[in-house]
C-alpha cells in the first residue's frame, strides 16, 4: 500500500515538475536530413526513427562528412525507461593493420587501406530494431531516394570536394563525386545507383547483409582488389556495444556525454572538474578565458597520453578528486603554462563529420555525431556496393609521437591492435538543469570537445538564444601544440593583449564546427534550436497539428 502510494506520489511529481515537448525538433548539417527526419515525425516514427532515417540521409547527402562507409555515437534518452545510453556504432581496425606497421610507409588518411571496419549500420540498425516504431524499410526510404535521384551540389560540397579533389581518384569515385574529374557546378546533381542498392538490401535485411550478406561479400572483394584492409572475419566480428555514458555535476547541472572509445566525455569531465569550484561567471573575461583554456591544455594532454578503447587498455582515474585539484593548483592566474613542445599544425576547418540534435513530443532525445573522418573521408569508394570508405585509422596513434590529421600527438593507449576502436573526440552531449535540458554537439576534429565545453557554459548561462550561444566566435588548446587557437572575434584587442601578456600564443585560423543544439524549456514544453551559421544546416519543428515549419 505505501509502495503504492509512493508511486503515485513520484508519477504526479513527475508529470508536475516536467512538461513534455510541445513539438518534435530537429537540427542537422544538411536540410534533406532535416526534412526526412520530420517526414518521419508525420509517419508516426519517434525520435529513434527519425535519428535513424536522418542518419542514413545525410550519409548520402553529405557524403563530405558521414555515411555507411564510418560510424559514430548515438547518445539517447529513452523517456518510457528514464534511461540514457551511449550506441558505440564506432569504427573498429581491420586484423590486417596489425599494429599499424603499414602506415609507416602508406597514408592512413587517403586511400583504401585507411579504412576502418565500419559501425553505422549496425548502430542505425539496433536504433530501429531496439528503440524504434517504424520499420527498416520506412526509415531507409529517403535516403534511397536520395541516393537514386540524386542531390544538389552545394557550396560546402564544392569546397570540400576542391580540396579532395586529388585524392578522388579511383574510378568509382571520380565517376561520383566529381564531373568530368573537375568539381562539379552548385546546383548539379549527385546520384549513386550502387549505393541505393546496397540501401535496399540493408531495408529488406538488415545488419546482416552488412556485416555477412551480401554487402559483406563485394565489399571484402574490392578490398582485396584494391589494396584495402577490410576481410570477411573483420566484418563477422562487429559489434554495436551500448555503453553508459559519462555522467558528472557541474555547478548544479548533469552533464551526460560520450564514453570511451570517445574522449569526449571524460575530457570535459575533467575541464570542468579542474575549475569545480572556480565561479567562471563573476570572473573578467580575461581570466575566465585563461582559466578554460589551461583546464583544457591539461585535460587535453591526459587525452592524448591516457586514453584509448577501454576494452583494450587500462584507463587510470584521471578523474579522482584529489588529482583535479593537484591539477587546478598548478594553474597559474598570472601566466600561462607552456607545453613542453611543438608540433604540425593540425588541418581542415572542421565541418567534416556531421552532428544532429533531435527532440520528439515523448521527451526522447538523440544526440548523434557521425563522421568518415576527413572530407569525403578515405576518399575510396568500394565500386560494388558505392560505399565511400572512412579514413578512421589516423584517429589512431598510428605511429606514437607522430602528430595525426588534427595536430593530436597521441599515446601507447591509443596504438593500433587488431578490432581495437580509435579514439574519438565526437561528443553528442545532454546537459541537464532544473529547468532545462540542453542536446549539443559538432563536428570539428579535435576541436568538437572545447567547441561543446563553450557551448554549455552559454546554456548553463541561461536565455533561449541558443543561435547566439553556438554561433559565438570560438578558441581552443589542445596541449600540443601549444598555441591557442582561435575563430576571427573571439577576443576582443585587449583581452587578446592581456592574454598574450600571460604568455599565450593566440594563433587565428578559419572559422570551424558545424554544431546544432536543441534546448527543451521543462517548465513551458517549448523547444529552442539552431543549426550553426557557419553550416548550411536547418533546424525544423513538426507539430501533428501546425504541420512543419523552418525555424532557421
Ligand atoms: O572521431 C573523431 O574524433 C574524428 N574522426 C572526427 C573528425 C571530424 O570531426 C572532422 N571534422 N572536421
Amino acid at each position: 500500500m505505501i509502495r503504492l502510494f509512493l508511486c503515485c506520489f513520484l508519477f504526479i511529481h513527475t508529470a508536475f515538475a516536467e512538461t513534455l515537448p510541445q513539438q518534435n525538433m530537429v537540427a542537422s548539417a544538411h536540410p534533406l536530413a532535416t526534412k526526412a527526419a520530420i517526414d518521419i515525425f508525420k509517419q508516426g516514427g519517434n525520435a529513434f526513427d527519425a535519428a535513424a532515417a536522418l542518419a542514413l540521409t545525410i550519409g548520402v547527402a553529405e557524403p563530405t562528412g558521414s555515411g555507411i562507409g564510418g560510424g559514430g555515437f548515438f547518445l539517447l534518452y529513452i523517456a518510457k525507461e528514464n534511461k540514457y545510453i551511449m550506441l558505440d556504432a564506432r569504427e573498429m581496425s581491420p586484423t590486417l593493420a596489425r599494429h599499424g606497421e603499414i602506415y609507416q610507409t602508406k597514408s592512413s588518411i587517403d586511400g583504401p587501406q585507411s579504412a576502418a571496419v565500419p559501425g553505422l549500420i549496425a548502430g542505425i540498425d539496433h536504433l530501429i530494431t531496439k528503440y524504434g516504431n517504424l520499420d527498416r524499410k520506412r526509415d531507409t526510404e529517403a535516403a534511397i531516394n536520395i541516393a537514386k535521384h540524386g542531390f544538389k551540389v552545394s557550396q560546402h560540397y564544392q569546397r570540400v570536394a576542391q580540396w579532395r579533389k586529388d585524392v578522388l581518384k579511383t574510378n568509382a569515385s571520380k565517376n561520383i563525386f566529381l564531373h568530368q574529374s573537375k568539381v562539379p557546378d552548385i546546383g548539379s546533381l549527385i546520384q549513386q545507383p550502387e549505393l541505393a542498392n546496397t540501401l535496399e538490401r540493408f531495408a529488406k535485411f538488415g545488419a546482416d547483409d552488412f556485416y555477412r550478406g551480401e554487402t559483406a561479400k563485394r565489399l571484402v572483394a574490392d578490398m582485396k582488389k584494391d589494396g584495402g584492409l577490410i576481410r570477411a572475419d573483420d566484418l563477422e566480428t562487429y559489434q554495436l556495444i551500448e555503453r553508459e555514458p559519462v555522467r558528472f555535476q557541474y555547478q548544479g547541472f548533469e552533464w551526460i556525454a560520450a564514453a570511451l572509445p570517445s574522449s569526449g566525455g571524460i575530457t570535459l569531465a575533467e575541464t570542468l572538474g579542474i575549475l569545480k569550484d572556480d565561479k567562471l561567471g563573476k570572473l573578467s573575461e580575461v581570466e575566465r578565458t585563461h582559466l578554460l583554456i589551461e583546464a583544457m591544455k591539461l585535460a587535453y594532454k591526459d587525452r592524448n597520453q591516457h586514453l584509448g578503447d577501454s576494452d583494450f587498455v587500462t584507463i587510470p582515474d584521471l578523474l579522482n578528486e584529489k588529482r583535479l585539484k593537484k591539477l587546478r593548483h598548478q594553474i597559474s592566474m598570472n601566466k600561462t603554462t607552456p607545453s613542453s613542445s611543438f608540433v604540425a599544425d593540425p588541418s581542415g576547418n572542421g565541418v567534416d563529420t556531421t552532428h544532429f540534435s533531435i527532440i520528439d513530443k515523448e521527451g526522447n532525445m538523440v544526440a548523434a555525431t557521425l563522421s568518415i573522418n576527413y572530407g569525403f573521408g578515405s576518399a575510396y569508394v568500394s565500386p560494388s556496393t558505392g560505399i565511400l570508405m572512412n579514413d578512421e585509422m589516423d584517429d589512431f596513434a598510428t605511429q606514437i609521437g607522430k602528430p595525426n590529421a588534427y595536430g593530436l600527438v597521441q599515446g601507447k593507449a591509443n596504438a593500433v591492435a587488431p578490432h581495437k576502436r580509435m579514439l574519438s573526440s565526437m561528443s553528442p552531449t545532454f546537459i541537464l538543469g532544473k529547468n532545462r535540458t540542453f542536446i549539443v554537439g559538432t563536428p570539428g576534429g579535435s576541436r568538437i570537445i572545447s567547441m561543446v565545453l563553450l557551448a554549455g557554459l552559454e546554456f548553463m548561462h541561461g536565455g533561449n538564444d541558443v543561435s547566439a550561444w553556438i554561433n559565438k566566435p570560438r578558441f581552443h588548446h589542445q596541449y600540443l601544440p601549444d598555441v591557442v587557437q582561435h575563430e576571427q572575434g573571439a577576443f576582443s584587442l585587449q583581452v587578446s593583449k592581456q592574454l598574450q601578456a600571460k604568455g599565450h600564443q593566440l594563433k587565428p585560423i578559419r572559422n570551424y564546427g558545424n554544431m546544432h543544439a536543441i534546448v527543451w524549456d521543462k517548465k513551458t514544453g517549448q523547444v529552442f534550436g539552431a543549426s550553426d551559421k557557419r553550416g548550411e544546416g536547418v533546424t525544423a519543428t513538426f507539430t501533428v497539428k501546425t504541420q512543419s515549419s523552418p525555424v532557421k
